[in-house]
């Protein structure tokens, strides 16, 4: 037998019991003829001590024992002199007798405790031990623990758990595929699944009525933090539903998992906000509603009064930094290079204080009058201490900057509490999206989302006005999740593959066999995934979803300790008939 109990196990009342432990050792504290060495396992710390009463032999195991060797020590728990009341097994220590080791450790490369001193390449490159970390189980708990409630959740609302297959056929949802090539049909590819999209309306034609998965989605995109090319998502689908059915569900599913996992209540209605209120109010699809800070029009206020940046702009924007006049000359420079920083691109940054005397201040005064820019404040509803903040240009590019520098003043404001989750739907997404690089419309959504019924008829003379039956889940500015009611007839589905500009050929060869479904008695559906990653990544106060993968690649795609993706050598080539241009 390993152990009695686990390193997280002892207390008081096991004063004077025979135990056993195995795990980790975390240090080792020399001090002649005493010794401690605290040992870990996942479940925590316990404090084993050697003294003079220790036989001999044992003292010098102990001593010889370096950090993350693993050993299995016996002995009797006893009361500890000083209680150390920040782990839970601090009052007692385990008076040893019998120490085995169980496997001897290289020095390991960083310090494998709360607060390490190793780098995140270094870490990466050693994931095995950083996951060794408490702070860095605790998010793999957390996950653990969102997967469970979710599993719990969709079992008792009589979803269905069904495998999709990973080699498939691409399915367009906006990214590049990965792809396999098949040895079995040379010069023929798989594409791994972007998401299980079609299958999932299959199972709903086929009857499944509820499906769920948790499952691996694989995109080839630019990363970011809240991106990884391989992701999980909650994938689900229903069948006989209206867009209604779908929220209400999920909505209950978020509350669940925010009240089991968090013991937070959400609220009772998660706000809906059309996607083009989102755009105005906060130049974003997922904004974040924990703080105010609404973009302010000045249009009306600020153009025609000789200023020619505004004059020549589509769009004034400003945002209100409540009781930020106090800013000084270095603050406003410090935000002024933010803005231009070729991720953001704002040429520059016009600001108005509102000073407590009544007066205001302006980087651009000499073309207004204290009482134009009286109007300014009026308009965005400032009072004195307050500080607008204005950008200008057209108006997505502006909104966009707008959307970051809001974001940007939230943090530095301390206003996004990560201990706060402001859910709400985003809703009525335009069904298309101009793309000016191939010079024609894609889905904005994916080409199996329906558009509205009452914009059908706007589908031939004015089809970027038409908005679809789509709707994703924001909170705290992050897209936890998406989805749509979907077309479900042959005729309409083909129809939008037009739209998109696919021949009548290429529409059957890639898609074929979701059409002819569609001709045996297809239920109306509908359905949505979550980002899993990014669902327990905001659950714990994160913006990276990288902590919550056990083995995530890094911002190139790499996997840097297995050293991913590699050279095929030329025997496999071969056999797959591949050459390399
Ligand atoms: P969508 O493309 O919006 O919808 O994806 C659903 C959710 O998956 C998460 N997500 C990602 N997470 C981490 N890394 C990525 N690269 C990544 N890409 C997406 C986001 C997103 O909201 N088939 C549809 C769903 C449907 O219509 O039912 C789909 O995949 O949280």
């Amino acid at each position: 037998m390993y152990r009695s109990h686990t390193c997280g196990e002892l207390r008081a009342e096991h004063i004077d019991l025979r135990v056993t432990i195995s795990g980790w050792v975390q240090t080792v504290r020399d001090k002649g003829n005493l010794i401690w060495v605290d040992i870990r396992d996942r479940y925590g710390l316990t404090q084993v001590v050697g003294e003079s009463e220790t036989p001999e032999e044992v003292m010098n195991t102990l001593k010889s024992l370096g950090r993350e060797f693993v050993v299995q020590i016996e002995g009797t728990v006893v009361a500890r002199r000083d209680v150390n009341p920040n782990i839970l097994t601090g009052a007692i220590e385990v008076k040893v007798d019998k120490v085995n080791v169980l496997n001897a450790s290289l020095t390991p490369p960083f310090t494998i405790e709360n607060d390490t001193d190793g780098g995140e390449e270094l870490r990466a490159q050693y994931r095995y031990l950083d996951l060794r970390r408490n702070p860095v189980q605790e998010k793999l708990r957390l996950r653990n623990k969102v997967s469970l409630e979710t599993r719990k959740y969709l079992d008792a609302q009589d979803f269905l758990d069904v495998e999709t297959p990973v080699l498939i056929k691409s399915t367009p949802e906006g990214a590049r595929d990965f792809v396999v090539p098949s040895r079995m049909n040379e010069g023929q590819f798989y594409a791994l699944p972007q998401s299980p999209q079609t299958f999932k309306q299959l199972l709903m034609v086929s009857g499944f009525d509820r499906y769920y998965q948790i499952v691996k989605c694989f995109r080839d995109e630019d990363l970011r933090a809240d991106r990884q090319p391989e992701f999980t998502q909650i994938d689900c689908e229903m069948a006989f539903v209206e867009q209604d059915d779908i929220l209400n569900m999920f909505e209950g599913m978020i509350q669940h998992l925010f009240r089991e996992v968090r013991g937070v209540e959400l609220d009772d209605k998660f706000p809906r906000m059309p996607y083009s209120e989102a755009m105005e109010r906060y130049g974003s699809d997922k904004p974040d509603i924990r703080f105010g800070m609404e973009f302010v029009d000045l249009n009306s206020v600020a153009k025609g009064k000789g200023f020619a940046i505004f004059d020549n702009a589509e769009q004034v924007l400003a945002i209100n930094a409540e009781q930020c006049a106090v800013y000084t000359r270095k603050q406003l420079d410090k935000l002024t290079d933010w803005v231009k920083r070729p991720q953001i691109g704002a040429k520059g940054l016009i600001y108005l204080k509102c000073n407590e005397d009544g007066s205001f201040k302006s980087s651009v005064d000499k073309f207004y009058s204290q009482e134009n820019l009286a109007e300014w404040a009026q308009q965005a509803n400032a009072k004195a201490g307050d500080l607008l903040l204005v950008l200008s240009g057209d108006l997505d590019t502006v909104r966009k900057q707008m959307n970051e520098l809001r974001l940007h003043m939230g943090d530095e404001l301390g206003l996004r509490n990560p201990n706060v989750f402001k859910p709400l739907w985003v809703m009525d997404f335009p069904l298309l999206e101009w793309d000016d690089e191939s010079g024609r419309f894609h889905a904005m959504h994916h080409p199996f989302t329906s558009p509205k019924p009452e914009d059908i008829h706007l589908i031939d003379t004015a089809p970027g006005k038409v908005r679809a039956n789509a709707y994703d889940l924001a909170m705290n500015g992050v897209e936890l999740g998406g989805g749509s009611i979907r077309i479900h007839n042959r005729e309409l589905q083909s129809r939008m593959f037009d739209l998109l500009g696919f021949t009548k050929e290429e529409a059957e060869a890639q898609f074929g066999f979701l059409m002819s479904a569609f001709e045996y008695g297809a239920p109306p559906h509908g359905g949505l995934a979550f980002g899993l990653d990014r669902l327990v990544a905001t659950m714990g106060g994160s913006e990276s979803i990288r902590d919550y993968i056990a083995f995530p690649k890094n911002n190139s795609g790499r996997d840097v300790m297995i050293d991913a993706p590699s050279p095929l050598d030329n025997d496999q080539l071969n056999e797959l008939g591949i050459t390399l241009a």
